[in-house]
């Protein structure tokens, strides 16, 4: 397969097109970003930990029946996916008090949410991806109905197979998000899920192995995703 033009740079990937009109390459960089952008890193090797450590979550879900646009490693930071048409919303779970969550009502850092909470973002970086809720997706026509229904019921399915994932390795899965798109008449779930989006603790100190270690300058971060990596079986090399 050819790499093609470039179709897209985020802030941590770049999306390339592909001899196959049906695929794209995702380069995982080493940029790293945080608070909307307005704070930037390159660290390195996190771009070659995340590509291999989204590989085999992806993996592990398609295993687990839930469908996925991930289709095979390209090389060390790149990846064969399905092009799919983003449906441009954040589905979050938390099973944890922990971020925004905190900080709009006033709860704890540590808290344990019963049952897991969802929330839907719309994802626009200038707004600061405010929430939205299942009216305003179809009332402004990013998603219809069964697509709402079917994004959170999916994220639900992933919480259920990753929290049993971390945990085997001794990890609490905090929070997490989720992006998905459509392919043909069905909806996958696109993007990546890499400690860039999640947090993860360690199930006995809490110490934090995810970005927040980048957001609150807390250092090592890409040890700790090689050490979350490392927990679970990842294969890096
Ligand atoms: P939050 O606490 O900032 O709302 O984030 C909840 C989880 O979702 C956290 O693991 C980080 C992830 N997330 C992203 O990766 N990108 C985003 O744009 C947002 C809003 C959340
Ligand atoms: N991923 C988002 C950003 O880079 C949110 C965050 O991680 O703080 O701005």
């Amino acid at each position: 397969m050819k790499r093609g033009d470039q179709l897209y740079s985020g802030k941590a990937k770049t999306v390339f097109l592909t001899d196959e009109p049906n695929r794209l390459i995702l380069h995982f960089r080493n940029d790293t970003s945080a608070f909307d952008g307005e704070k930037t890193a390159q660290l390195d090797r996190k771009g070659l930990v995340n590509n291999k450590f989204n590989a085999f979550i992806m993996s592990k879900l398609e295993q687990a029946g839930i469908k996925t646009h991930f289709d095979r490693l390209k090389s060390d930071t790149e990846s064969v996916v399905k092009r799919l048409d983003m449906v441009p919303i954040e589905c979050v779970v938390r099973n944890i008090a922990a971020g925004s969550i905190c900080k709009r009502y006033g709860v704890v850092e540590g808290i344990d949410l019963h049952p897991p909470t969802f929330e839907f973002f719309l994802k626009d970086d200038a707004r600061h991806d405010p929430m939205v809720n299942e009216y305003h997706i179809r009332a402004f026509g990013w998603a219809s109905e069964e697509e709402v229904a079917q994004m959170k019921a999916s994220t639900f399915q992933v919480n259920t197979v990753l929290s049993e994932l971390f945990a085997s390795g001794g990890m609490l899965l905090v929070d997490f998000k989720l992006e998905f798109g459509r392919y043909g008449g069905e909806l996958l779930l696109g993007d990546e899920f890499t400690p860039d989006g999640c947090r993860i603790w360690d199930a006995e100190t809490r110490e934090k192995l995810d970005k927040d270690r980048f957001r609150r300058d807390l250092g090592g971060v890409v040890e700790a995703y090689e050490q979350v990596a490392a927990r679970l079986g990842v294969p890096l090399e």
